[in-house]
């Protein structure tokens, strides 16, 4: 049995792929703030998950993580699905910190364990939810796209880097569009994915060690266009 990692499981996407992984062989560590929220999941099906509830913006992910590993018994997959991002229309500087504080500090953290647990073991799959917003600035919550440009950019840094090392150790990057959970407010929405059907697209682009995949799939032609956007017509958005 492979044991896999979500961090960022207690809702959303990350609950939907760790059941989805539980149903394909996979004994899974669930990780979020909210413990009833986990312990819902474990219920479910006592001996195929462990949980450990813990706020990623607190002290030391790598021991927390690392004891959840020890308990799971091995670590073949890490999901980072955990990340925050909210309308700051007025620019308030606490919202803009919460999010570099999880999309950035906490993310960087996250991976740096799985990439050293990897790296020493040689061998494993490292997931991470960015998002379509990384690919442009924007007015609505300005640290969301910047952190979500910082993740995808970081992500490719680690896939280089292990490229060099020769070991079979994957590094996969999702960029959603919209995906119906929680985070996905406001208005103007289209294209929304339900969470099984991006649990099923990331389950295999982990199954076929993708580097970069965009959920749902049309996502790649909006992110063709974004990127070729001129400046001058961006900015009026
Ligand atoms: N939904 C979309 O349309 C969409 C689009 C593009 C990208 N994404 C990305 O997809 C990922 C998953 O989001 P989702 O849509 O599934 O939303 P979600 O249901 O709100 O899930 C977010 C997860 O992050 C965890 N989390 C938040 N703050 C945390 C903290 N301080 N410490 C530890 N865990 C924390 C939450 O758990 P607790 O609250 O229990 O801590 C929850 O499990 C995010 O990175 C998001 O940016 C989503």
């Amino acid at each position: 049995m492979k044991k896999a990692i979500v961090v960022g499981a207690s809702s959303g996407i990350g609950k939907t792929l760790a059941i989805l992984l539980s149903k394909n062989n996979y004994k899974v560590g669930v990780t979020g703030r909210r413990k009833n929220h986990l312990l819902e999941i474990q219920n479910s099906n006592p001996k195929a998950f462990v949980i450990r509830s813990f706020d990623l913006t607190a002290d030391d992910n790598a021991s927390k993580l690392s004891e959840l590993t020890k308990e799971l018994g091995g670590l073949d997959l890490l999901v980072l699905s955990s990340g925050t991002g909210k309308f700051n229309k007025n620019l308030e500087y606490p919202i803009e910190q919460e999010t570099l504080d999880l999309n950035v500090n906490a993310f960087t953290e996250v991976l740096n364990f799985a990439y050293h647990f990897f790296e020493k073991q040689g061998q494993g799959h490292l997931v991470a939810i960015s998002s379509i917003a990384g690919i442009r600035g924007g007015a609505v919550a300005p640290a969301y796209n910047a952190s979500k440009a910082y993740q995808m950019n970081y992500l490719e840094g680690l896939r280089q880097k292990t490229k060099k090392l020769k070991l079979p150790i994957y590094i996969t990057d999702v960029r959603p569009g919209f995906v119906d959970t929680d985070m996905a407010k406001g208005d103007g929405k289209f294209w929304v994915a339900s969470k099984e059907k991006a649990a099923r697209q990331i389950f295999q682009a982990i199954r076929h060690k993708k580097d970069i995949i965009y959920v749902s799939k049309r996502w790649y032609l909006i992110a063709l266009l974004l990127k070729v956007l001129p400046n001058w017509m961006y900015k009026r958005m």
